[in-house]
């Protein structure tokens, strides 16, 4: 179990790099928990209207949450390691992202970190979900429902994909519905918002 528990813990660390956070200060801008949502990711980045800063956050926080996984599911069958722990990884990083040790725990809602670790648990299932949130941001202008449908639909996918692609594994899916179900309720806030009609569109810049 040791080699997993490191994983594991590593992966939680990695996550808990908040790049909204380090990003911003590294171009002397805001802390983006300071204006919009107060939401330390790429979609709050945003409004703030640098796009480059904005880009690079999404970028680097999908990077932590596909690190993990590529690196368990490519080396760790050394340490008998297997695609389940690799998932775990991946939700690792996620929840580092979520509940950051070194920013007080006060984390994201880890739309980027999870893209990333599903691109990793397999290239396929990330692209469905990534387009799925593409076409509900294309057409909402919302990237919150954007995120909650694509978190809905991508163990469905899991599923669906299970039954012609790959084999299904009980870990991977158990962290998918976790994953999931977590970045749902981290929306809880966006929800109420959209159902009130008073939640920002993508892109748009906060006043100020
Ligand atoms: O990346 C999180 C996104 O789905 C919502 O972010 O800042 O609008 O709460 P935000």
């Amino acid at each position: 179990y040791l080699p997993a528990i490191f994983a594991i813990v590593l992966s939680y660390l990695l996550g808990s790099l908040s790049f909204a956070v380090i990003v911003s200060k590294a171009l002397g801008m805001a802390d983006p928990r300071s204006y919009g949502s107060k939401n330390p990711g790429a979609t709050n980045v945003l409004r703030s209207g640098n796009k480059g800063a904005a880009l690079a956050t999404l970028l680097l926080d999908a990077l932590k949450g596909w690190v993990p996984v590529f690196v368990v599911n490519h080396y760790g069958s050394h340490w008998g390691l297997g695609q389940g722990t690799a998932a775990v990884a991946g939700f690792a990083a996620f929840l580092g992202h979520l509940y950051p040790v070194f920013f007080g725990f006060q984390g994201g809602k880890g739309v980027a970190t999870a893209a990333g670790a599903l691109v990793g648990i397999d290239w396929l299932l990330g692209l469905a979900t990534g387009c799925t949130w593409l076409i509900v941001a294309i057409f909402f202008r919302y990237s919150s429902l954007a995120s909650i449908v694509a978190a809905f639909f991508a163990p469905a996918y899991y599923l669906i994909g299970g039954r012609i692609a790959w084999p299904l594994d009980l870990t991977v899916l158990l962290s998918l519905v976790s994953i999931s179900l977590l970045l749902i309720w981290r929306h809880r806030e966006n929800i109420r918002r959209l159902a009130a009609g008073t939640e920002s569109k993508l892109g748009s810049k906060t006043k100020k």
